[in-house]
């Protein structure tokens, strides 16, 4: 009876408060920010994260008559709990629109949540084609590797790499390049030695690498999550691949301008397709890029950094043009078709398939002041996802 009486007092004193923030809540837009702040995929939440303050700090905080706040939520890439922060932030924080998602299985796992709220859900990293689909009230400012693998399949067989090995993670987004890699690739007249699959957890490259010294391919092609390029890097240049003629070769996602700096001379050489490099030569770039590092004690932004950066300007631009006054769809409506000049070049967002729609970069290690970069050598205009052909 006691503890009846306490509860009651205290769902009192919940409403209550409830009241009160209330108020203030209508005054505020909220994003619920899911990113990987800790474990294998830590980096890609840093990045974002530094992204999205940089946004804020050049934007300002008011938008629309609107005070914006984020809420960051850690998931550590695990999808149960993307799940579950999802919800709380949609039902308990009430937000605006969720965003980040680090790894597919994040994304896909929120999706569900973003539908039967109507909330708006802007992917900032996560790049499997078909997460677009698995929710219409997800926007995708990161990139797919469908996008990325097709250009390097074109590039590769014109450069003596005919005889190419894929070497994957086995999730999601190294399916879709290993797939997209491949089919483009027979289609140019090149051939697939062999397909090989490394674990997302705690993958040991050192087997699969073995195999492929073995097979001794013109070329291996590699996708990894950001964040594990370095370990492919090392473990490729301590088994002598590369002098027993192997190039190495992948999307950018493998020589991740997070971790290129430090990869060392063996890298020199390395080419990638991608939607982003530090190096990009416009001043919205080099802007965007003193602005990151002198906010971030020298860190280099990458890819992660720029689908952050990218994704808080759509975000903006929808609060803006719905006048702060937009429900979860008029907010979709707003960001679907927006084009605009990112760091990475021209990108907008397609009506049609809420993707993103930009530049594919092929690009080459070399050394520039001092350090290790991406450099850009050839481009291919306005790559919608090929993914989304089918
Ligand atoms: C995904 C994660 C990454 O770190 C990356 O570089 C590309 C794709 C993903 O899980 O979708």
């Amino acid at each position: 009876m006691h503890k009846r009486i306490f509860l009651n007092t205290l769902a009192v004193a919940v409403l209550g408060a409830g009241v009160a923030t209330g108020a203030l809540a209508q005054d505020k837009f909220k994003i619920g920010l899911i990113l990987p702040m800790s474990g294998q995929q830590a980096s890609t939440g840093r990045q974002i994260e530094a992204a999205v303050r940089l946004f804020m700090a050049q934007n300002g905080d008011t938008v629309a008559g609107k005070k914006v706040e984020v809420i960051i939520k850690d998931d550590a890439a695990t999808p149960d709990v993307s799940r579950r922060f999802a919800q709380e932030l949609v039902v308990n924080e009430k937000v605006n629109v969720l965003a980040g998602f680090g790894v597919t299985p994040a994304a896909l796992a929120a999706a569900p949540i973003a539908t039967q709220s109507k909330t708006p859900l802007v992917v900032m990293a996560a790049a499997t084609s078909s997460i677009t689909e698995a929710s219409p009230y997800i926007v995708r400012t990161s990139f797919t590797l469908p996008q990325a693998s097709v250009a390097l399949a074109d590039w590769a067989p014109k450069n003596g790499l005919k005889k190419v090995v894929t070497l994957v993670s086995d999730y999601g987004p190294g399916i879709d390049a290993e797939k997209f890699f491949k089919d483009r690739l027979l289609f140019n007249g090149g051939q697939i030695a062999d397909s090989l699959r490394v674990p997302l957890r705690n993958p040991d490259f050192a087997p699969f690498l073995q195999k492929v010294r073995d097979i001794k391919p013109d070329a291996l092609f590699v996708f990894v999550p950001s964040g594990a390029g370095a370990a492919v890097m090392k473990q490729f240049l301590e088994r002598g691949m590369d002098k027993a003629g192997i190039k190495l070769i992948g999307t950018g996602d493998v020589t991740d301008d997070d971790q290129l700096n430090d990869m060392g001379d063996g890298a020199l050489g390395v080419v990638t397709s991608h939607h982003y490099s530090a190096y990009h030569p416009s001043a919205t770039n080099k802007k965007f890029v003193d602005a990151f590092q002198k906010a971030n004690k020298g860190m280099r932004p990458n890819f992660m950094a720029v689908g952050g950066y990218d994704g808080m300007r759509v975000i903006y631009e929808a609060l803006k043009a719905t006048k702060g006054q937009g429900g979860g769809d008029a907010l979709l409506a707003a960001m679907k078709g927006q084009i605009f000049e990112s760091p990475r070049g021209p990108m907008f967002i397609d009506a049609q398939t809420r993707d993103v729609v930009h530049n594919i970069y092929l690009r080459k290690v070399e050394r520039k002041d001092g350090q290790l970069h991406n450099v850009e050598f050839d481009v291919i205009k306005d790559v919608k996802d090929p993914g989304k052909a089918k």
